[in-house]
């Protein structure tokens, strides 16, 4: 966090407050603030009670006696499943449309209604039982953004069994790490997805993840999606429709405790190895339905609700399966990008499902100005009532936009912070009730105590910036790193002891509200994906001709931030890279290696080639540095460097730019 940026936040000084129309409807509520303090269990178990169906009610709401291993309602019992889909049906909402399914092929529409949902999932839940999945035991999920990827974690919690979700975009080689470091019995995966007008295949990464037989994996479902043609391997792949069919229809879902895990899902740490989060099914559930009926205001009779993630993410996890879905919400489904077939496309699906909310995040925002306010302005956007952020610090030019073109002037802004690990939101405003500021997230939420403090742990002064907090263990919080406890404290407890540390930078302004500053560590956030800088390098340095790489996150106006890459070569790569023109091949072969070790999402903006890294004395590489020269900036101060020097050398040899 730079001087410039909080002195840039200091002069921010409009307010929106609330439309009178939309706080007097609003589930959130200035009193939950005054509730949620005199007594946050009480005020938790009563949010617990309101928005899940136990089957066996809880004693108990909190237990801390063996922190940070929080125990949430721990003597209840619940199914996820159940209550995102069953329940609906018995309460007579089975005709209520669960998922508008916007398939990226123009006109390729699906409505899957509760009871549509209720009858694929009870299925789907007896085919992962005929393959042998049970209680405890961990799936696998590989799918682009169609139903099916839904319906495949939903029938997963009906179980009891874990589910590991893992994003479409990333690599074969991200694919099995994870699928070996969770065990997974069976992976479920499709044919392809489309992307960008055409048929992309997805399959063929499985079969390589698997290829070397060093998994637990029996079993591989397999979506048909688009009808390629598709590699088989006999005994172990089957057709998702086929075993639905030939499955039972009926299935009971099975209560587990609210303490089983619900799902496991990796993220980017500041280590090479990305860190499988796991959460819990009954906090889990209780806070995301909590979040999503108080701050996106979902009401389940008449919104239509529409998050843009991807469910390969923990927003998709929690504001597309498991928030919404608990609620009984219709919402949109959408698999593609925004500019195909063209750059109205999401204005397009606003106006023909007459979408009332739209939570989406701020890289989007900026792309979207970029294209011009002439494209949303072809489209009625009267239906939309909400707004919401998140994913990374909205600056306040792209919220003002967003309010303007988007919103018309009279949808609030929810930006909304939190992370895979805090499981739901955290900090947000209430629509209904606080006067939002462009680019706060503004206070925590009723039932989160976060804040700010200084390096020993000291609560800082408003109008001061320091490192994000959360004070308190929160119903949704991660319950640890999958297989690792120790690097659960270490990452997460140790940096401020009682604390959790959540590798943020804020800062508190003259009222006390926050303003996220984004990660003070070595993580990335690229479009809103989380990116290890060590993760990066490892995958370069894994490469043949690359003998050290230092990666840093250098701004960039659309992505937030770019990966910028600094690489030494090899000797024997070095005077191959000196003949004209294959330098530029160089760093189109490292990029491609990086999209293949890690997945496309991580491929560097930019590579330089240089001779030396700047280093501390005691070898650490001095990222600080890297990023104002990837920024163009004038190299800051450079004294505790082994040799000043080497900033001179690569500001003056920066061969080999792959921008
Ligand atoms: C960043 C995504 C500022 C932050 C839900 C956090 C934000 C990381 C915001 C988590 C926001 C998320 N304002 N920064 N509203 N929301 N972030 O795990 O740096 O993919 O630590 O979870 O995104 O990313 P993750």
């Amino acid at each position: 966090m730079t001087e410039q940026t909080l002195a840039n936040l200091m002069q921010e000084t409009r307010t929106y407050a609330p439309p009178r129309e939309f706080a007097t409807q609003a589930n959130g509520t200035a009193d939950q603030y005054a509730a949620a303090t005199a007594d946050r269990e009480a005020f938790w178990a009563e949010q617990a009670r309101t928005y899940v169906a136990w089957s066996k009610d809880f004693t108990q709401v909190l237990d801390w006696s063996d922190a940070p291993f929080a125990t949430w309602f721990g003597d209840g019992e619940l199914n996820a499943c159940y209550n995102a889909v069953d329940r609906h049906v018995e309460a007579g909402h089975g005709d209520r449309v669960a998922i508008h399914f916007v398939g990226e092929p123009e006109g390729d529409t699906r409505d899957i209604t509760y009871a549509d949902l209720h009858a694929e999932v009870q299925r789907a839940a007896n085919a992962l039982v005929d393959l042998g999945i049970g209680k405890g035991d961990t799936v696998a999920i590989y799918l682009p953004m169609i139903p099916e990827a839904a319906v495949a974690m939903l029938a997963c919690a009906r179980l009891g069994a874990p589910h590991s979700v893992v994003f479409g975009g990333f690599s074969a080689e991200a694919l099995h790490s994870r699928v070996q470091d969770v065990q997974a019995k069976v992976v479920i995966t499709c044919d392809g997805g489309y992307r960008r007008g055409k048929p992309s295949a997805l399959k063929p990464a499985v079969d390589t993840a698997l290829e070397h037989g060093d998994t637990s994996v029996a079993k591989v479902l397999v979506v048909r999606r688009t009808g390629q043609d598709t590699a088989w391997t006999d005994g172990r792949d089957l057709w998702w429709h086929e075993a639905l069919e030939a499955a039972a229809p009926e299935h009971t879902a099975i209560p587990v405790e609210a303490e089983h895990p619900l799902f496991i899902l990796y993220t980017s740490g500041t280590t090479g190895k990305p860190k499988g989060i796991f959460h819990a099914t009954g906090g889990y559930l209780v806070q995301n339905a909590y979040t999503n009926a108080v701050v996106h205001d979902v009401h389940p009779e008449t919104d239509v609700y529409w998050c843009t993630a991807d469910i390969g993410w923990v927003t998709g996890h929690s504001y597309i399966v498991y928030g919404p879905m608990t609620l009984g919400a219709t919402q949109v489904m959408y698999e593609g990008t925004p500019d195909t077939p063209h750059q109205g496309r999401f204005w397009e699906i606003v106006q023909d499902k007459k979408v009332t909310i739209l939570y989406t995040a701020p890289t989007a925002i900026r792309t979207f100005m970029k294209w011009g306010e002439d494209i949303p302005a072809k489209f009625d956007l009267s239906s939309l009532r909400l707004l919401g952020s998140v994913g990374e610090p909205i600056n306040p030019e792209a919220w003002m936009w967003y309010r303007r073109v988007i919103g018309g002037d009279r949808c609030p802004i929810v930006d909304t912070w939190w992370q895979t690990e805090t499981g739901a939101i955290m900090i947000s405003p209430l629509p209904g009730v606080s006067e939002t500021k462009p680019g706060s997230a503004m206070q925590p939420i009723p039932g989160v105590t976060a804040d700010v403090v200084d390096d020993a742990g000291q609560s800082v002064p408003n109008g001061s910036g320091g490192y994000l907090v959360v004070r308190d263990p929160w119903p949704a919080m991660l319950r640890g790193v999958w297989g690792d406890p120790q690097r659960y404290q270490d990452t997460y407890w140790s940096r401020f002891p009682g604390m959790y540390f959540a590798g943020d930078g804020a800062k508190k302004d003259e009222d006390g509200d926050i303003w996220v500053l984004g990660r003070v560590d070595d993580v990335m956030n690229v479009s809103g994906h989380r990116l290890s800088t060590t993760e990066i390098e490892s995958a370069l340095v894994s490469h043949p001709k690359v003998a050290e790489a230092a990666v840093v996150g250098a701004t960039d106006a659309t992505t937030g931030q770019a990966v910028c890459a600094f690489v030494i070569l090899r000797s024997e790569a070095v005077a191959e890279a000196d003949e004209p023109g294959e330098g530029a091949e160089l760093v189109a072969e490292l990029r491609a290696h990086v999209a293949k070790e890690i997945g496309p999402i991580a491929k560097p903006r930019q590579i330089m080639v240089v001779q030396e890294l700047p280093k501390t004395r005691s070898g650490k590489i001095m990222r600080r540095l890297l990023r104002d020269v990837a920024e163009n900036r004038e190299v800051g101060d450079v004294t505790t460097l082994a040799d000043s020097s080497v900033m001179d050398l690569i500001k003056t040899g920066l061969g080999g730019d792959g921008s």
